[in-house]
């Protein structure tokens, strides 16, 4: 099964924050609200659903969802 890979594009995000609440195991927040991958971006088992839910759900289009 492919791995799924988000990244979170640093020019882009404005801090919506909707991320970290729909996925708050694959986003953290920065100093400034902005929301950075956990870790190196690979999504666990079993989180695939949290990943595309919060790649939908970003206003500023900032999260990229890769298949590796
Ligand atoms: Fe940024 Fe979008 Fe999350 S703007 S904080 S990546 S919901």
């Amino acid at each position: 099964m492919s791995k799924l890979k988000i990244r979170v594009d640093q020019d882009k995000c404005q801090g919506h924050a909707r991320c970290k609440s729909l996925a708050p195991e694959l986003f953290e927040l920065d100093e400034y609200g902005n929301a950075h991958e956990v870790g190196d971006g690979t999504v666990p088992a079993g989180l695939e659903d949290k990943a595309w839910l919060a790649q939908t759900n970003c206003p500023e289009i900032a999260i990229e969802v890769t298949e590796e």
